[in-house]
């Protein structure tokens, strides 16, 4: 592989830096991002080099920000697109997808691509820690991967985070930190350490590296669309990386002439709980800036109340014609319960969050039904499993008698069966 990378380019004054672990420009000081010459792969990187190369997130390397073959080669992503006929049929939709990253490898959620990036970038930097400020499942892909690589893991989060989430980091072997405070405040003391140790932060001085790998999401979608571009997508967001990304990856796609879609017509739409939804509430009252929030949901891997990529994201729904919409914590309860109990996924609290922002979307007509829309499901719900502890199908504990047994399944089938009556005459 040769790399395509041209460098670290400013989102504000547009200068091109070398590539090297910052995320900021040193004379503007706005975020920077890796740039490709996007020219040299035109013609060079076709669909059917594509789909020549191993079902993973690396058959797309010449699009990610590595000036080398990856040293820690995981199969990461190559995750399934599945056709949602029954969460569709629910909801109104007749051309609705998930694309669920929740069963991703290794630790079941998205952030394994970017922590996949921002890994081997470091390891090309010849770093020997790798660190993240995380609402959670961030720490558990930093964590998990660094003890494969065999390199040191650091990861903060704040002190509240589920369970699931803190046992999915320490089993690793990595130095798990529980900040008392909420993760802004993990995000500006990781900040602080970062300019006293040379520690990979994947997502603090590693950033432009790290948000790179978001893009695979979208090139996935594409490719498992037959190379078509969906009409819209649905994607939750919490520092509002993962959703300016799925945008980016359109627009390469179609650049290189990998697509036919014009990527400027996908809608871009985001999710957020309505306990923390600084970037939902600026595009719904059409503001540029973000206002800070003070979080308060149970849907903790969202809860960014100052997002880094908030603006951006922002501007990418808007720019799409897309749209943003949040989802109360009952709100997003029932979203997980209807994904699981109508396609047989079991999501975390951000894909309830992005099931119920969907449903309102769709109430407001701001998708069109026809149209092929996807729902970005990032997490899985065994992380998350006391937000729905009390939801779900009736248990039954009995003694080991046939007796006991026909008694509790005759009365939960009659009972069944007067729902279905009451649903019928309801339609
Ligand atoms: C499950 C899940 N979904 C979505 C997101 C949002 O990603 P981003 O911070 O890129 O907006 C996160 C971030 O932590 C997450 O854990
Ligand atoms: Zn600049």
């Amino acid at each position: 592989m040769s790399s395509y990378l041209l460098g670290l380019e400013c989102r504000g004054c547009g200068r091109v830096l070398p590539a090297e672990p910052t995320s900021i420009c040193d004379e503007c000081y706005s975020p920077v991002e890796p740039c490709y010459d996007y020219n040299a792969l035109r013609g060079k990187l076709t669909r059917e080099v594509l789909q020549s190369r191993p079902r993973d997130m690396w058959r797309y390397a010449e699009l990610l920000p590595l000036r080398r073959e990856p040293q820690a080669r995981l199969p990461v992503g190559g995750t399934p697109l599945i056709e949602a006929r029954n969460l569709g049929r629910a909801l109104g939709h007749r051309a609705l997808y998930i694309k669920n990253d929740s069963m991703n490898y290794p630790t079941l959620s998205f952030k394994d691509r970017v922590v996949s990036v921002a890994l081997n970038a470091a390891l090309e930097f010849g770093y020997d820690t790798l660190a993240c400020s995380s609402t959670g499942n961030l720490a558990n892909a930093v964590a998990a991967q660094a003890a494969r690589a065999g390199i040191k893991a650091v990861v903060f989060v704040p002190a509240d985070i589920e369970d699931a989430k803190l046992t999915a980091s320490r089993i690793y072997g990595a130095t798990v930190i529980r900040v008392q405070g909420n993760y802004d405040a993990v995000n500006r003391l990781c900040t602080q350490i970062s300019q006293e140790r040379r520690w990979a932060f994947v997502n603090v001085n590693f950033r432009p590296f790290y948000a790179e790998g978001s893009k695979t999401v979208g090139y996935e979608i594409a490719e498992q669309l037959g190379w078509k571009l969906p009409g819209a997508v649905v994607v939750p967001m919490a520092g509002g990386s993962l959703i300016g990304r799925i945008r980016k990856s359109f627009s390469e796609l179609a650049y290189l002439g990998i697509v036919e879609d014009d990527a400027r017509e996908v809608r871009i739409c985001g999710a957020q709980a309505s306990g923390c939804a600084p970037i939902a509430r600026a595009v719904e009252t059409g503001r540029a800036e973000i206002t800070p929030e003070r979080p308060d949901t149970i849907a903790r891997s969202l809860v960014i109340g100052n997002p880094a990529d908030g603006p951006f994201a922002a501007r990418a729904i808007r720019e799409s014609g897309g749209s943003a919409a949040h989802a109360t914590d009952e709100e997003l309860i029932e979203g997980i319960r209807l994904l699981a109990s109508t396609e047989g996924i079991f999501a975390e609290t951000a894909g309830g969050v992005t099931v119920a922002a969907f449903q309102k979307l769709m109430a407001q007509g701001a998708i069109d039904p026809d149209q092929p829309a996807v729902l970005v499901i990032t997490g899985n719900g065994l992380k998350t499993a006391e937000a729905v502890a009390n939801v779900g199908g009736e248990v039954f504990l009995i003694p080991p008698k046939l007796r006991e047994f026909d008694r509790v399944y005759a009365g939960s089938a009659s009972q069944a069966a007067q729902e279905q009556a009451a649903q019928e005459l309801v339609a």
